[in-house]
């Protein structure tokens, strides 16, 4: 699997067959806007971690030209299948067998609203499993125990974490997440794309080593393979 960053918490994942989005917010990300174009992307499936701004901006512009398929919880599904997009509902412990192998919807400790203020179900996150490979899409989250289950039933060999501190869990806490999800490969994500979530990357990647964990930090439109 392919993994690109698109600048806060958006990212492209390319399997053999298919094109996943997550959390499209470009257009208003001054870092991004620049250097990626939305209507080049053409997704199969745009996940949707929770419904803020910062991870939905642009979901219905890209959605509606590619005819892509908006994966989220059910209130987050709901919402985009009210204004005509193809949807598939999930919840929190629920599995699905898509073709580019199995979605798992996730814990996470977080709020969720749409900008307008309405309900957007209770936030998460991803396990994607493809090609023999496992990625954790942690979202928007706390350090949460329940971290420690994913690891039960699958051995990851990515996980990409929120490390801008302030709205989620910071680059400590987020050293011990690696623990419990039991993953030393890390792709930071949530950091620098305003004044709250600035961080220092050499201390972050510094205390990462330092727990025998890599941070990869991408600039904006580069790639790692899994
Ligand atoms: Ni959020
Ligand atoms: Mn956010």
């Amino acid at each position: 699997m392919k993994i690109t960053f698109l600048g806060h918490a958006s990212l492209l994942i390319e399997t053999e067959n298919t094109t996943i989005l997550v959390d499209p917010f470009i257009s208003g990300n001054e870092k991004a806007s620049g250097k990626i174009n939305i209507q080049d992307l053409n997704p199969d499936y745009i996940l949707v971690t929770h419904a803020h701004q910062d991870h939905t901006l642009d979901v219905e512009e890209i959605a509606k030209n590619s005819g892509t398929v908006v994966v989220s919880n059910y209130e987050i599904a709901t919402h985009y299948q009210g204004k005509e997009l193809k949807t598939h509902p999930m919840n929190h412990g629920g599995n699905w067998k898509f073709n580019f192998g199995n979605l798992k919807y996730v814990n996470a400790i977080h709020t969720s609203s749409f900008a307008d203020g309405t309900y957007g179900g209770e936030p998460g996150g991803f396990v994607i499993s493809s090609e023999g490979k496992h990625i954790y899409i942690a979202g928007d989250t706390a350090l949460t125990m329940d971290m420690k289950l994913i690891p039960m039933t699958t051995k990851l060999n990515l996980a990409i974490l929120p490390i801008g501190d302030n709205f989620t869990m910071g680059i400590d806490d987020a050293v011990v997440a690696a623990d419990f999800i039991d993953c030393n490969a890390i792709l930071g994500y949530h950091y620098d794309t305003f004044g709250y979530i600035e961080i220092d990357h050499d201390l972050a990647i510094k205390k990462f080593d330092e727990a025998g964990k890599k941070l990869h930090l991408l600039e904006i439109g580069a790639s790692m393979t899994i």
